[in-house]
């Protein structure tokens, strides 16, 4: 079984999304808690569908944050959110009630999460730093 650790290098540099992927992690990590103690079907199924629902809030808050920093990369990303919703909904509704397929859904959901925090939510950070900083020297150039 896949090791649910939060670690550093899964941060991208930006205080709300970081904070909402660790509420995302630690959904997957309660979701694999109940697949190891119980095998309690309506519970687990309870929980797959509270992070379906967390997926699509935390889409919609990262989504605002484009538009508010003005992301040149926006429709691709909100693009990418979608087929990302699809695969989660998908991956979702193919549990079948075993343990053996609540772990591969445990794995799929990490790793989904990982890929897309690392290829794509990391370029949305890099973009806003890079923001800060051409108006944190306009600021300066301003003042002399
Ligand atoms: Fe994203």
């Amino acid at each position: 079984m896949v090791d649910l650790v939060w670690r550093k290098w899964f941060e991208i540099g930006h205080e709300v999304i970081d904070f909402e992927h660790k509420i995302f992690f630690s959904q997957i990590h309660k979701l694999q808690c109940l697949v190891k103690e119980s095998h309690h079907k309506d519970e687990i199924r309870r929980v797959m569908e509270e992070i379906i629902k967390y997926a699509d809030f935390h889409f919609t808050s990262e989504e605002n944050i484009m538009i508010d920093a003005a992301y040149p990369g926006l429709e691709a990303h909100k693009s990418i959110h979608r087929n990302l919703m699809r695969d989660l909904r998908e991956t979702i509704s193919s549990f079948d009630g075993g343990s053996d397929n609540a772990e591969l859904i445990v794995t799929f959901l990490f790793r989904w999460l990982l890929e897309h925090t690392i290829n794509e939510d990391l370029v949305i950070s890099k973009s806003i730093k890079e923001k800060h900083l051409r108006e944190f020297f306009r600021a300066a150039s301003d003042q002399e």
